[in-house]
């Protein structure tokens, strides 16, 4: 039997705008967001320069944004009326969102509970050797007022009975992760994607993961047994989240 929230399916993707997608989810009915949005990278330019090579970066359409303060506002403020009282959102960025993702949501209400840092074992080094290796990504951890979850035994069950700091390191998204097609900034399921949910969520919870891609926050919480619901525009990213759902019948 489908599983309704609101007007929506639960445990399906839609090919919607995050904004239009997220203003039919009712107040108060989202446990946990993770959300993995354009960190509009590909506005500072298509290549660096250096030693006479080009390195590419980010250039993707969906991560280029005009207005990206107001786009960022928006969509964490319907991740706020969403959420329900003590729910929390999970938001990665970099150095070039993550600051303005931290004030806006300090401005709209949440409390911020930590950061965590995924430290990437194995990160493209710094070609042009004027910076230091970017082997980092950050997550936000915040929550709407009290009576967030943070699921403390499972967290000494991952770190030998201590409770774990908030430095999760693995290498970058292995290639197995990869066989039902590519995006470019795709987020590691297992050692990353999957101790978050356990962390900040329960079996049967409702997770919102604003910005599909290629599924990974959602093959997460399916595997783990929570309902999800996402949005995405590009249906091409839709169909690799959808064979990676599917293959967990199978191969997971
Ligand atoms: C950083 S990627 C998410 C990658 C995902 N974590 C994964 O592991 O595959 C962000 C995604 O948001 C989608 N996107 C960008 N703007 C959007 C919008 N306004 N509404 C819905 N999806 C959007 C992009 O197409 C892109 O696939």
């Amino acid at each position: 039997m489908k599983k309704l929230l609101g007007s929506l399916e639960l445990n399906r993707i839609y090919q919607r705008d995050v904004i239009e997608g997220m203003k039919m989810i009712p107040d108060n009915s989202i446990y946990l967001i993770i959300a993995d949005p354009p960190y509009n990278i590909g506005k500072k330019g298509n290549y660096l320069e250096a030693n006479d090579h080009k390195f590419r970066t980010v250039k993707e359409d969906w991560d280029t944004i005009e207005n990206f303060e107001e786009f960022t506002y928006k969509w964490l403020k319907e991740s706020y009326r969403v959420l329900r009282p003590g729910g929390s959102i999970l938001s990665y960025g970099t150095k070039h969102n993550i600051y303005m993702t931290g004030y806006l949501m300090d401005q709209i209400g949440y409390e911020i509970r930590t950061e965590y840092t995924w430290n990437k074992t194995n990160a493209a080094p710094c070609w042009t050797g004027r910076n230091p290796t970017e082997s980092t990504e950050n997550i936000i951890w915040a929550s709407k007022g009290k009576g967030w979850t943070y699921n403390l035994h499972y967290a000494k069950s991952i770190n030998d009975g201590k409770n774990i700091r908030n430095v999760i390191t693995t290498s970058l998204t292995p290639q197995r992760e990869k066989e039902y097609g590519k995006h470019p900034t795709q987020k590691r399921l297992e050692g990353l994607t999957d101790i978050l949910i356990n962390l900040h969520s329960n079996q049967g919870d409702i997770v919102l993961v604003p910005f599909c891609g290629s599924g990974t926050e959602i093959v997460g919480a399916q595997m783990l047994n929570r309902n999800w619901i996402s949005f995405e525009t590009n249906p091409e990213y839709i169909e690799t989240a959808n064979k990676r759902l599917d293959s967990l019948y199978i191969d997971y």
